[in-house]
């Protein structure tokens, strides 16, 4: 049993992280709830019991043997080191130290192994980054990737409670013939979609984007792996879908790639060639494993393959597979 700490435990990600806690009877002897001064004093439910909330602080950490980091980058940089100082485990799912070669940058159906080589601070990967590499793996492993091209389609909750807020009110507006606010994304959401996730770097890409790219080949160990990816916000509340396109070493023909895919841990294949046969979003909702579908050889390339992938990016892409990993740990 662990003393247990969540640093950002009022936002979209910390409740996920109370409901699969639960849910997963993870081993807990204390549970603390830590947000910003905005929420001290507010209650959380947990196990039937309400637990206040605490103002995240670098003292907030004394006898925590395990905290789950989900405040943003900034807490991430500021508090993570007074925490791992007082000798906890750190499983951060913001982006502060994925890259750090010291850190690991674990998904447990990938690397698990590597969850053991921590020096106090493990990675939690990008949401849309993990849900793309489960698939990836195994067929991977079969027939060696060269080449990934992938388009998202993110959900609203990937930017957060806010997110989700924002599209819900800009719908209710429109639908009042209201002047619609935008605060939360760089443009209307509502009946609407933009290729702009993240803020844009020096080559034109996102930083979502280079997030794909680097934390997929620091995941899979595929430095060479050549991956392009276009990330795309859509008016969906919760999971985020991608469409992927591969060219391999080897091969694959559809149907080994649905055989593959079937026996890979976290996967269920739904592919089916009739309306409803293949992964949408609100199916994924509030599930825990990663959603593979239209499945098909690419016509233009003897070695592609393509195929559409969808995740509930705040359950697989952030607190479930955080979780999966701090149980990793306890099964030693
Ligand atoms: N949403 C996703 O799908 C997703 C997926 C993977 C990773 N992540 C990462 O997880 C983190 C949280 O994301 P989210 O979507 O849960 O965001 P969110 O809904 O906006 O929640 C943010 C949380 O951080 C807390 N926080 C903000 N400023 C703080 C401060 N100065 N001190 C202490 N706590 C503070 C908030 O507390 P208050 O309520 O008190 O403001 C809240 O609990 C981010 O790093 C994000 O990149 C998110």
């Amino acid at each position: 049993m662990k003393n247990v700490a969540i640093a950002g435990a009022t936002g979209a990600v910390g409740g996920e992280f109370l409901k699969l806690m639960e849910a997963r009877n993870f081993p807990i002897s204390n549970l603390k709830l830590l947000a910003s001064e905005r929420s001290v004093g507010k209650t959380l439910e947990f196990c039937g019991e309400k637990i206040t909330v605490e103002e995240l602080t670098p003292n907030s950490f004394k006898g925590v043997d395990l905290a789950f980091f989900s405040a943003g980058k900034g807490r991430s940089k500021e508090f993570i080191h007074h925490a791992v100082d007082a000798g906890t485990v750190v499983i951060d799912n913001s982006s502060a130290f994925r890259m750090d070669p010291e850190v690991p940058l674990v998904v447990p159906e990938i690397n698990p192994h590597m969850a053991f080589k921590h020096k106090g601070i493990i990675a939690n990967p990008n949401c849309s980054t993990i849900q793309m590499v489960v698939a990836l793996n195994p067929l991977h492993k079969a027939a060696t990737i060269n080449r990934v091209i992938v388009s998202t389609y993110q959900s609203t909750s990937g930017a957060g409670a806010k997110g989700m807020s924002e599209l819900l009110n800009q719908t209710r507006a429109f639908a009042n013939n209201e002047p619609l606010e935008v605060s939360a994304f760089p443009a209307q959401i509502a009946f609407n979609l933009f290729p702009h996730v993240d803020v844009f770097l020096e080559n034109g890409y996102t930083r979502e984007e280079m997030k794909m790219v680097l934390e997929t080949q620091k995941i899979m160990d595929a430095p060479e792996m050549k991956i392009s990816a276009t990330c795309v916000r859509v008016p969906v509340l919760r999971a985020h879908s991608e469409a992927v396109w591969i060219e391999t070493e080897d091969k694959l023909t559809a149907q080994e790639a649905r055989e593959i895919l079937e026996n890979s841990p976290g996967i269920i294949v739904k592919d089916e060639p009739v309306a409803g046969g293949y992964p949408m979003p609100w199916d994924a909702d509030e599930t825990t494993e990663t959603y593979v579908g239209r499945i098909r050889e690419d016509l233009s390339h003897p070695k592609g393959l393509t195929f559409w992938v969808v995740a509930d990016q705040l359950y697989k892409g952030a607190a479930l597979n955080s979780l999966q990993i701090a149980e990793v740990l306890e099964a030693g």
